[in-house]
């Protein structure tokens, strides 16, 4: 890489040595995917925030920095940890890693970072607009800042986003560049899907396109409405689940496809498929579900986070009614919008109905396993995709509606179509 004199400074140690350690790392980064020079980046998102994914060596890595005078030059947010802070104890997480998950958070704050514990950033205090230059690593929040805000960032690992917060640089490679971010493969998709399958149609899908790109970038054609950015984001953290997918275009909604030429940057597609509602319709019910309809004993939604639409949606479905003996209904999202759900009144209205809210974690990131729950219905693809491995459960893939009749009757099934 071509290094200014500031980066050849910061490399040298004149700004402290979390800073060169962080460009000894970002430059061997550079020079591995080919990258020419650093570009600045303004706002930083970082995952190894959870005690699930740092372990002890994490720990050991920050409190050196933290010793060395670390200090975060960009707004940087937090991903969410492995324990809700305030009610660790109602969800049975184990007393150890809530110790170490408390002094994660303290060693990540005196950093500087700004303490959301969430992984949806871009509904509050980590927005960036069209063009601008990030580096975070979330998967659902990267796809989504990449696809549906036009923001740029390449799909990090874990301390390497911290290392572009300490310096506020990132080489410049991957979707940093235009001509990485030109469509790959090409999914066309029948009319009326929007009609038939409501919001599922958004995670069964990013499941299907998923699975089949890899880390292309996929180009969808064919939603005739623009999706709401619930959907968008269900979209996202489903592709970027079963694929390893950091951005896409949906055709005449995302910024960059205007049309099917401009997300295609000219090209022509690797590969063109069609989806229609019978193919739809078979990954509901065989491809995401692993469990027949039947008793559940665990409801999970808020994949990613649940915004404020959201939490009102549940709420209205639930009013008056009684989460039954047999289930619990558990749902995640941040503390910002539990806040607010709690002003605008719906988080009363769940948890009268018995709804328990998990704020800061979620069911992939905490250390749930003990519970014992042999079947978990959900509304998310990106909850489908990993909860079997860590809680051990089966799914049932239902509507958000399905869902909560699911927790109230403690019996998953599906609505005739
Ligand atoms: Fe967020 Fe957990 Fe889903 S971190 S994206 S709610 S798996």
């Amino acid at each position: 890489m071509e290094l200014t004199a500031e980066d050849r400074s910061q490399l040298a140690g004149d700004q402290g040595e979390p800073v060169a350690l962080a460009m000894r790392v970002l430059t061997r980064l550079g020079d591995v995917y080919g990258a020419e020079r650093f570009i600045p980046i303004t706002r930083a998102h970082v995952v190894g925030s959870s005690y699930q994914i740092c372990g002890e060596a994490g720990i050991a890595i920050y409190e050196r920095l933290v010793a060395q005078g670390a200090r975060v030059r960009v707004t940087t947010t937090l991903d969410p940890g492995s324990i809700d802070f305030d009610h660790w104890r109602q969800f049975a997480m184990p007393e150890h890693v809530a110790q170490r998950q408390v002094r994660l958070k303290e060693l990540l704050e005196a950093m500087g970072v700004v303490p959301t514990w969430n992984c949806t950033p871009y509904y509050f205090a980590n927005v960036p607009v069209f063009n601008e230059r990030v580096a975070w690593s979330e998967s659902s929040a990267v796809v989504f800042v990449n696809s549906v805000i036009g923001a740029r960032t390449n799909r990090l690992a874990a301390y390497v986003d911290l290392c572009a917060a300490l310096t506020g640089k990132m080489p410049d490679f991957g979707l940093y560049r235009d001509e990485a971010r030109r469509g790959t493969h090409l999914f066309l998709l029948e009319p009326g899907l929007e009609e038939r399958f409501g919001m599922q149609l958004y995670p069964t899908l990013g499941y299907l396109v998923g699975q089949r790109v890899g880390d292309g970038v996929p180009v969808i054609e064919g939603l005739e409405r623009t999706p709401s950015l619930d959907a968008f984001k269900l979209l996202g953290a489903a592709m970027a689940s079963t694929g390893s997918v950091a951005m896409y275009h949906v055709v005449g909604h995302t910024p960059e496809a205007p049309t099917r030429e401009a997300a295609l940057g000219g090209g022509t597609p690797r590969a063109t498929w069609r989806i229609d509602a019978e193919e739809i319709a078979r990954a509901v019910e065989e491809r995401i579900s692993t469990a027949p309809p039947g008793a559940v004993d665990l409801v999970a939604l808020g994949c990613p986070h649940a915004s404020l639409d959201q939490l009102a949606t549940y709420a209205r479905l639930i009013a008056g009614r009684r989460v039954a003996d047999s289930t619990r209904l558990w749902i995640s999202t941040s503390f910002m919008v539990a806040e607010l759900a709690e002003r605008a009144g719906y988080l009363p209205v769940l948890r009268q109905a018995g709804a328990e809210i998990i704020v800061g974690t979620c069911v992939v990131n905490a250390p749930l396993a003990g519970w014992g729950f042999r079947v978990m219905a959900t509304d998310a693809g990106k909850f489908a995709y990993y909860a079997p491995a860590n809680l051990g459960v089966k799914i049932l893939f239902l509507t958000t509606e399905e869902c909560i009749e699911a927790a109230v009757t403690g019996q998953g099934r599906r609505r005739p179509a």
